[in-house]
């Protein structure tokens, strides 16, 4: 028997070396952890139970029947993060360099598939160099195998991809259908295709970096959703993150003590938005004193910065924040943002994660550049995404509110449940400036009847009171009150149900 357990230790021993001590050192070399240090780090301390330590690949081409090393360049399992549980699988960069095989794509489905029935969220470590290149077809077929199970799972279960090392080929397209990716600045890319084929194909001259590194996905092409210096601020971010979510779209948020007063005040506030309408403030302010703990998980910080969108909690539950970044173009709605903030919506209703809305937007962007590229696309995605919402929705209105932007950022007219605005809002189809322009133009060549129409439509209609008026304002409030107002909002909100048609699904805008 002892015998027995000694043996056992020996094999658990082998597997837990992948790729032998030389590639470890190298992995250490670059400044990264291997898989299994990575798990140490994102789970709970000895919370990880490991499946399929032996898992051996079955090729035999090109020499492969005699290289094979037990886990198969993944390394898979589950435990917890902060008591709750989380199904993981790393990719061992030390095997193979953590391509995929047949069998390291079933090692993954079988947790994919563990996580659906558990319904518990599944977290992937990237750092792989694509489809196992001995085993051909093989590997396509397991990708595909991997990739449907994404999709069946999206909107049940958090997917959340990390990539912390080279992810080519057939690796990024599982992460593309994740909820969030997140990379590791200096040490991680994602291409579809690498430099080399670049160049062959389109004669362009790129580095790995250029081409697909954290600072590219987080700024320009909006894939990645954060980027972190290193792997241990990754790890730890994710489990951050975690504790926001919801284990499936049936379990409700999370909720944790908070020892945050929800009525406390912040007289600050008050004096957020500046006299004169065209002057810049800084919407984290108020984020981070409406939040408990003023503690505010963002989501893309660095691209399209004109709209804010991250995670917080109020009392203690998780709420999404979606909001205009004065500071940034003005807060005005372009595509980027649209998009941004579409995406992020739809991912809180899909897992009933309450919203709320801070809105200071003075429109969409006019011009060639935004049209050409779409705009009115995906501008429709962010009101899309708010219409369908069935979740909670509480609204407050800061300053502008102008023009079609005022319907999408959760009006009360495409489901916003409690729709509060500051006394400092302005709620109209534009500035006063554009207004008077067109409506009095007769008038353009006296500047005395012109500033004497701009003050008579200022009086008028830049002011919360005209929506008030009509009921599409809840409350005119003290912007110090801001907390105390949405957390009682969201209490009353709890068990909020909507009834909707039937339909197999929707037709958003792509
Ligand atoms: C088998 C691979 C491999 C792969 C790397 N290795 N990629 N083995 N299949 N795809 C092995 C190497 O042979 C090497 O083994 C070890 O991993 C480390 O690789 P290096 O090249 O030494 O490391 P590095 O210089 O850091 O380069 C990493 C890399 C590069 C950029 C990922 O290895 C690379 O370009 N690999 C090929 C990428 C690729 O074209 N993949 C196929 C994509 S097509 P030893 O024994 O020396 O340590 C695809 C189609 C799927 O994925 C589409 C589905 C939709």
């Amino acid at each position: 028997m002892k015998d027995m357990l000694a043996r056992l230790e020996a094999r658990r021993g082998e597997a837990r070396l992948g790729g032998g001590e030389k590639r470890i050192a190298a992995q250490h070399a670059r400044g990264k952890l291997t898989a299994r240090e990575r798990i140490e780090l994102l789970m709970d301390h000895g919370s990880f139970e490991e499946l399929d330590m032996f898992v051996q690949h079955r090729a035999t081409d090109f020499g492969m029947e005699a290289a094979k090393i037990p886990g198969d360049g993944v390394v898979t399992g589950w435990g917890t993060i902060n008591g709750r549980t989380v199904f993981v699988f790393s990719k061992d960069f030390t095997v193979f360099g953590g391509s995929l095989s047949e069998t390291h794509a079933q090692k993954i489905t079988k947790i994919q598939d563990m996580a659906l029935k558990a319904r518990a969220p599944v977290i992937g470590l990237f750092d792989a160099g694509g489809a196992r290149i001995q085993e051909g077809v093989a590997a396509l077929g397991g990708y595909g195998e991997v990739f449907k199970r994404n999709v069946i799972a999206s909107g049940v279960i958090p997917q959340i991809s990390v990539i912390m090392g080279p992810c080519a080929g057939g690796d990024v397209y599982s992460p593309a259908m994740t909820d969030f990716i997140f990379m590791v600045r200096d040490t991680s890319y994602m291409f579809v295709t690498g430099p080399d084929v670049v160049k062959t194909v389109t004669n362009e001259i790129v580095t790995a970096e250029e081409l697909g590194g954290a600072k590219v996905h987080t700024t320009k092409s909006s894939i990645a959703d954060g980027a972190y210096d290193n792997d241990v601020e990754a790890l730890l971010q994710i489990r951050r993150l975690m504790d926001f979510l919801p284990a499936n779209n049936t379990d409700g948020v999370p909720e944790w003590p908070s020892f945050d007063d929800p009525g406390r005040v912040a007289m600050s506030l008050d004096t957020l938005v500046p006299d004169n309408p065209n002057k810049p403030y800084d919407m984290k302010e108020l984020i981070l004193k409406i939040a408990d703990e003023g503690d505010f998980f963002e989501i893309q910080e660095a691209y399209a910065r004109n709209i804010l969108t991250g995670f917080a909690r109020i009392e203690g539950r998780t709420i999404g924040i979606v909001a205009q970044q004065p500071m940034v173009l003005a807060g005005v709605l372009d595509a980027d943002a649209s998009r941004k903030g579409a995406r992020f919506v739809r991912f809180c209703d899909a897992f009933s994660i309450p919203i709320v809305t801070l809105v200071d937007v003075p429109g969409f962007l006019p011009g060639t550049a935004q049209e050409y590229g779409g705009l009115i696309k995906h501008g429709a995605k962010l009101l899309f995404a708010y219409s369908q919402a069935t979740v909670p929705l509480v609204t407050i209105i800061t300053r502008k509110a102008f023009g079609g932007a005022y319907d999408v950022m959760a009006s009360k007219h495409i489901g916003g449940d409690v729709n509060y605005a500051w006394p400092t809002a302005q709620i109209a189809v534009m500035g006063a400036k554009g207004a008077v322009e067109i409506i009095f133009r007769q008038d353009l060549g006296d500047p005395d009847k012109i500033a004497a129409r701009t003050k008579e439509y200022e009086d008028r209609f830049m002011s919360p009171f005209v929506a008030a008026e009509r009921g599409y304002i809840d409350e005119v409030i003290m912007p110090h009150s801001t907390r105390r107002r949405v957390a009682r909002a969201l209490a009353m909100l709890r068990e909020k149900a909507v009834e909707q048609p039937w339909k197999k699904h929707d037709n958003i805008p792509l």
